[in-house]
Parts: C-alpha cells; sequence; structure tokens
C-alpha cells in the first residue's frame, strides 16, 4: 500500500509569534504545489493558532511539540489535546528525545499522551531513538523494542490508525551527524517488522515511519530515498522556508 509522504517541520523553542507568522507565510507560497507531500510545521504552543490561522486553506498543516494527557484541571502551566485541537492542529509530537532527556518523558508518559492525543482527535507523532552509548552498547533494537512497545501499550490498530513513528537517533539530533543509509534503512526495517508482531503486517504497511535528525537539504535525497523512510522530522533545517522547501522538494 502507498503511504503518503510525510514531511514535519519541528521548531522547538524558536520565533516569536511574529516571526512564526512571517515564516508560515513564505511556507505557504513555497509549498503551493507540494504535490501529494503532506507537510506539517510544529510551532511553540503560544504560536500554534496564529500559525495554524495563517495556513488554514493551505497545503500546510500544523500540531504541537507536546501535550499534557489530563483533559482539563489545575495543571499549571500545561496544554490539552482539546485545547490545540480547537487551533485546528491535526498533529502532536510525543515523546520528543529532548522532552525524554530535560524533562522527565518516559515511555509511560508518552503513552499516556499517546492516548490523550487519539481521544482529542490529534494524529500523534511518537518519537523514539537510542542514545550513543546505547548504539555502542549494540542495545539499539531492545530500546526502540521498548520504546515501542510501552509507548502504545493498550492501544489496538484502530485507534493507532493516524499514528507517525519518527526514529531520531538521540546523537544524530541537532549534531550535524546523521546516520548512515545503512543504520537507518536496518531501523526502518526493523520498526516495519516490530509494528507488523505488535499489530498486524496490514497495520505495519499502513504506519508511516519518519527518520529525523540533522535532516538538510544536502543529505535528504539519500535519506528519503531508503525503502521504509516515509517522509522526515526536521529540526533546525525546517527553521528556514528555504530549506525546508528543498527537503519537501525530494518527494515530488
Ligand atoms: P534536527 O532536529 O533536525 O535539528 O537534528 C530533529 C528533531 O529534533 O526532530
Amino acid at each position: 500500500m502507498a503511504r503518503i509522504p510525510f514531511i514535519a517541520g519541528n521548531w522547538k523553542m524558536y520565533k516569536t509569534g511574529p516571526e512564526a507568522v512571517e515564516t508560515a507565510r513564505k511556507l505557504v507560497d513555497l509549498c503551493a504545489d507540494v504535490g501529494k507531500v503532506e507537510v506539517m510545521i510544529a510551532p511553540t504552543f503560544l504560536s500554534l493558532a496564529l500559525v495554524s490561522d495563517c495556513v488554514r486553506g493551505s497545503r500546510i498543516k500544523t500540531g504541537a511539540q507536546n501535550l499534557y494527557f489530563e483533559k482539563e484541571g489545575a495543571f499549571t502551566g500545561e496544554v490539552s489535546a482539546a485545547m490545540i485541537r480547537a487551533t485546528g492542529s491535526e498533529y502532536a509530537i510525543i515523546g520528543h528525545s529532548e522532552r525524554r532527556q530535560y524533562f522527565g518523558e518516559t515511555d509511560e508518559t508518552a503513552c499516556k499522551k499517546v492516548r490523550a492525543a487519539i481521544q482529542g482527535g490529534l494524529k500523534p507523532i511518537l518519537c523514539i531513538g537510542e542514545t550513543e552509548a546505547e548504539r555502542d552498547q549494540e542495545k539499539t533494537f531492545l530500546i526502540l523494542d521498548k520504546q515501542v512497545s510501552d509507548g502504545l501499550k493498550g492501544l489496538g490498530p484502530d485507534e493507532l490508525r493516524d499514528l507517525v513513528l519518527a526514529y531520531e537517533p538521540v546523537w544524530a539530533i541537532g549534531t550535524g551527524k546523521t546516520a548512515d543509509t545503512r543504520q537507518v534503512d536496518e531501523v526502518h526495517q526493523y520498526l516495519r517488522s516490530l509494528l507488523s508482531r505488535l499489530f498486524s503486517a496490514d497495520f505495519s504497511d499502513r504506519i508511516r515511519i519518519l527518520y529525523g535528525g540533522s535532516v538538510k537539504p544536502e543529505n535528504a535525497k539519500e535519506l528519503m530515498n531508503i525503502k521504509d523512510v516515509d517522509g522526515a522530522l526536521v529540526g533546525g533545517a525546517s527553521l528556514d522556508p528555504d530549506k525546508f522547501i528543498k527537503i519537501i522538494k525530494y518527494y515530488l
């Protein structure tokens, strides 16, 4: 089955509201003709409504970089799935390695967030990936297995039909180091078979698996040509519309 290519931009903690709107406007123009590619940008919570308004009616979708798993309540500083959905956003990035590293996120909290996102009408993008030490100790597959199994625990294939997985080796994020095509190919094939084992071959065949970690125009082509890579989660290079569009256009 043909999976629709997906290129997502994670803007992290960059850009004020006006800056985010300016970038989004440029992207709307540049993405007027992106064929079948699905494009998503994830600005900060503060800019999400502004950017969602700005891209409405265009080819670009928006997503949040995180969410909290409770529906509402006295949770100072947190944002719910319903609040994100109400901005017109479709996606939520969950369990990004920076959330795991700096904000104490675990596979268990990621799982609660995946469930909350689905219940709130958002499509979850679950991020997984090994650290450099884990790769050196040959624990990559063990770690990925745990992150996927625990991150999706208790959820069925119907609930997960809009799931996107993002494989982002921690050692390749923001470092300029990219996994080589052999490493990416090996992991994406492994993830495809893991999804098949946990759910079904049909489910596995439908789920998009993105690669993330220092994706830029210079390396996008070889990464995007790998059979089981269905797109990219792009950090740094997504901040600049001229670079981001070059990555998107590899799929045209
Ligand atoms: P990077 O970030 O492209 O800047 O490495 C990727 C990510 O964190 O999603």
